[in-house]
């Protein structure tokens, strides 16, 4: 039983990575490359809604990374200043949640950034600059945490590979 509960949390976990970093993958190689077949107004919509939408996926996501990585650690007894500073496992693992870190950070910087170009789309059409200012920074943002939450991938592998103390 106990090896089942094991199995289904590392399996969260992973799919909680999987459909996060396939979902950004896809907007900002996908989705945001074709909004050229739209009418700047339509393409500003449709990025708005799409970006909200994944906003609200990203986030329940990142509830479940930490929900599961904080059980594997239990499981693990990594919670442990000797095993964390003193092992290569244990850095290995504070690095991935710094960069974890950073990717909430970031996270929260995006829809602050959202909420403020829906904002100005309410009192009509947001002035051309502050529209494309607000979605290059989404874009910044949004490529950072793409590029961070795969860095962090290779770092569980690192982990898999040196193995729990
Ligand atoms: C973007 C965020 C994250 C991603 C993409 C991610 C990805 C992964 C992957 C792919 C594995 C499986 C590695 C393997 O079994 O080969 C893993 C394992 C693990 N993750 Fe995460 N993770 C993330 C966040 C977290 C967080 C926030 C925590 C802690 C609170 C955490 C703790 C762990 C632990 C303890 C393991 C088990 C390693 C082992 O079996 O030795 N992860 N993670």
């Amino acid at each position: 039983m106990f090896d089942l509960i094991v199995i289904s949390n590392a399996w969260v976990h992973l799919m909680a990575a999987v459909l996060v970093i396939g979902g950004s993958f896809s907007l900002n190689f996908i989705v945001t490359k074709k909004l050229g077949i739209l009418s700047p107004p339509e393409a500003g919509k449709l990025s708005q809604v799409v970006g909200k939408t994944f906003g609200q996926l990203a986030w329940i996501m990142s509830g479940l990374l930490i929900l599961t990585g904080v059980a594997r650690m239990i499981g693990l007894k990594l919670f442990s200043s000797q095993v964390l500073l003193e092992t290569t496992y244990g850095n290995i693992l504070l690095v991935k949640l710094a960069l974890f870190a950073v990717i909430i950070i970031n996270s929260v910087l995006i829809a602050k950034a959202g909420m403020k170009l829906e904002k100005l789309g309410a009192e009509g059409p947001p002035p051309a600059d502050q529209l494309k200012a607000g979605q290059a920074r989404i874009k910044t943002l949004s490529m950072t945490n793409l590029m961070l939450s795969s860095i962090i991938v290779a770092l569980a592998v690192a982990m898999r590979v040196f193995g729990a103390p």
